[in-house]
């Protein structure tokens, strides 16, 4: 039978480890397309993700991930390890409805371009891929401020303030790099904080992050230039990596960080992609003479470093990690930061520091796809920020987050203990739960989400990196009583008792 299915469905699915497609998303859509088809039928059992993969020459995570898709979208019941199979009921209604579109049919009817298509398939979080029904303000959501001790009083009395006394100028068209006078109190607050060093000119006003890693792959590489990543990686990253062509090449990461290394021996690059101050999503900050190989390594290779700085002001134990940025003295490093975490990811407002040379590219190529972030909360936030609100909230949140992550390691112990370990983490809103080796983090991730707690699996966020199995855990954005009771939900929906 197995055989049988190989046959029919595995050999003709053109993998293509050369194409810029992940391997895993190219194997869901080979296997999607063959339910619709018909070519695959309902309740066909799926040879085990171990077999597949050597048959298929891929990782075996790669066939975990792309099971794990059809899983949670319902072309496949069952469970990863214990067998899968193509489900009775597809979501077939769905397809009469024309809601769900073969290839075919999706090119035929929505005319999306090659490059349409592509971007289309990417996605730019777990949140997005897993279409969760869940709220993302669901424990443990990773990299989710806390909403309760967010200042809405002191934001709504200075935005509104904002708006009443809003001068003529500011009411029209503004300036694609930013507002001066934000873009000054951020050199000023990097500078003091982060060992940046920047003038006004060189910090560029985006709209998070993701605007900014998207700019800077657009604007520093062309379709197939090798690119460097983590791995493991953080998704928004990669996605922003891969949509602009680049070819990603993952470098394992050890406690010292990226293993520069190892990555030159495996392949040159263009641009590596790194979080220094706290790796995404492992935790560790990156050594100083990893910092120094890098930046070497950088130098010789005529190279670019985006730094992705977006969670080291929660810091602590000792003084946030000077940046990347303030050590580079070719202008080889573009840093990256963002209000999301520190604030709130609603505002979409980040910065992007750039050398001097680039600064009119990326101010342009800004216009260019939404002409500039809003004016208003781009005044707010430079009085927040002069008036040492921003600061004080800072103080805050970093206290809080020590409680929080403090809760989380309690409600471990007396609920999961022997079964989930979670270590104190210097850094960050969120931290790794390590699971029983050879547990099936996807499995269990999965057993999670269908009962209202999301704990994506590490492995969601590997290339080639084999890690043992572990969940991330986001606690900064839940009380302490959320987070207990969330833990105690886990035991009993794992069925584990000490
Ligand atoms: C590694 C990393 N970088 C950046 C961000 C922030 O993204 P944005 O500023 O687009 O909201 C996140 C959010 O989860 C993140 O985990």
């Amino acid at each position: 039978m197995v055989k049988n299915v190989k046959k029919i469905a595995f050999a003709n699915i053109p993998l293509n480890s050369e194409n810029n497609i992940p391997l895993y998303q190219q194997l869901y859509d080979g296997l999607r397309e063959a339910i619709l088809s018909g070519s695959l039928k309902a309740k066909t059992r799926l040879p085990s993700t171990r077999t597949l993969a050597k048959e298929l020459n891929v990782s075996r995570n790669t066939v975990m991930n792309a099971f794990e898709q059809l899983l949670m979208e319902g072309y496949l019941v069952g469970k990863i390890g214990s067998g899968t199979y193509v489900a009775q009921t597809l979501p077939d209604e769905l397809l009469h409805t024309g809601v769900i579109k073969t290839k075919e049919q999706k090119q035929k009817n929505f005319g999306l371009s090659k490059r349409g298509e592509f971007l289309a398939s990417i996605p730019v979080s777990l949140a997005q891929r897993y279409r969760t029904s869940l709220t993302n303000t669901t424990p443990f959501q990773n990299g989710l401020p806390a909403y309760d001790a967010f200042p809405f009083e002191r934001w709504s009395k200075m935005l509104a303030k904002c708006w009443k006394h809003l001068p003529r100028k500011a009411f029209g068209y503004g300036s694609s790099a930013g507002y001066k006078p934000l873009r000054e109190a951020i050199a000023n607050h990097l500078a003091t904080t982060r060992a940046v060093k920047c003038s006004a000119e060189q910090v560029i006003i985006v709209s998070g992050s993701q605007q900014a890693l998207d700019l800077a792959s657009r604007l520093l590489l062309d379709p197939q230039d090798i690119v460097w990543v983590e791995d493991p990686c953080y998704m928004g990253a990669r996605s922003a990596l891969q949509a602009a062509g680049a070819k990603v090449v993952p470098i394992p990461v050890d406690n010292e960080g990226i293993n520069v290394a190892y990555g030159e021996v495996k392949s040159s690059a263009k641009l590596v992609y790194v979080t220094p101050s706290h790796q995404f999503p492992l935790g560790m900050a990156m050594s100083l003479q990893r910092r120094v190989a890098l930046l070497e390594w950088a130098s010789h290779n005529n190279a670019w470093i985006l730094e992705d700085d977006y969670d080291s002001d929660f810091r602590y134990i000792g003084r946030p990690i000077a940046s990347l940025q303030g050590l580079d003295s070719e202008g080889r490093v573009i840093y990256i930061g963002t209000f999301s975490k520190v604030l709130s990811p609603t505002l979409r407002l980040g910065y992007v520091v750039v050398p001097l040379n680039l600064v009119d590219a990326f101010s342009s190529a800004r216009a260019l796809s939404d002409r500039h972030s809003p004016q208003v909360e781009q005044m707010v936030l430079t009085d927040f920020i002069a008036e040492g609100y921003f600061s004080q909230h800072i103080r805050r949140m970093r206290a809080l987050y020590s409680e929080r992550q403090e809760a989380l390691i309690e409600a471990v112990k007396e609920h999961l203990l022997g079964f989930l370990s979670v270590y104190p983490s210097e850094t960050g809103m969120h931290t790794i739960g390590w699971l029983p080796d050879k547990s099936n983090d996807l499995a269990i991730s999965e057993t999670l989400m269908n009962n209202q707690i999301i704990a994506y699996p590490l492995s969601m966020y590997t290339i080639e990196a084999k890690l043992p199995p572990s969940l991330l855990l986001g606690y900064s954005g839940f009380s302490p009583e959320d987070i207990y009771l969330a833990v105690k939900k886990m035991a009993r929906v794992l069925e584990y008792t000490k």
